[in-house]
């Protein structure tokens, strides 16, 4: 089953404007990196889920990963997949383009049935 997201509409001024930068953003109370890849934007966690690294003071290389800063993990900015393979997930958000601009997708939580 597709997961249910709340979507935040993005204070385009925070956005990153060049490519590969990252921006640390909040939505929701909540701060995030932000990374415009290939005309695309990407967001991600703050933290590396390895160890804690700052993900901002990272980098994205050519394959459309981003790099952290503390131990070079490499994960997808499409999934969080971590494609140097040490079995941990980046976690990503989805960003739509709507006619508005762009919003910011987070999983609804705390659901009880
Ligand atoms: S803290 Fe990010 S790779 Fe170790």
């Amino acid at each position: 089953m597709a997961k249910e997201h709340v979507w935040y509409k993005l204070e385009e001024s925070y956005l990153p404007l060049v490519e590969n930068e990252i921006r640390v953003i909040t939505v929701n109370g909540k701060k995030l990196c932000c990374t415009l890849y290939q005309g695309q934007l990407f967001a991600f966690a703050f933290k590396c889920p390895h160890a804690g690294g700052i993900m901002s003071d990272g980098f994205i290389d050519a394959a459309g990963n981003v790099v952290c800063p503390l131990h070079r993990y490499k994960f997808s900015l499409k999934n969080g997949y971590n494609s140097s393979g040490e079995g941990y997930y980046l976690k990503t958000y989805p960003i739509e383009q709507r006619a508005d601009g762009p919003w910011l997708g987070m999983e609804k939580s705390g659901w009880l049935w």
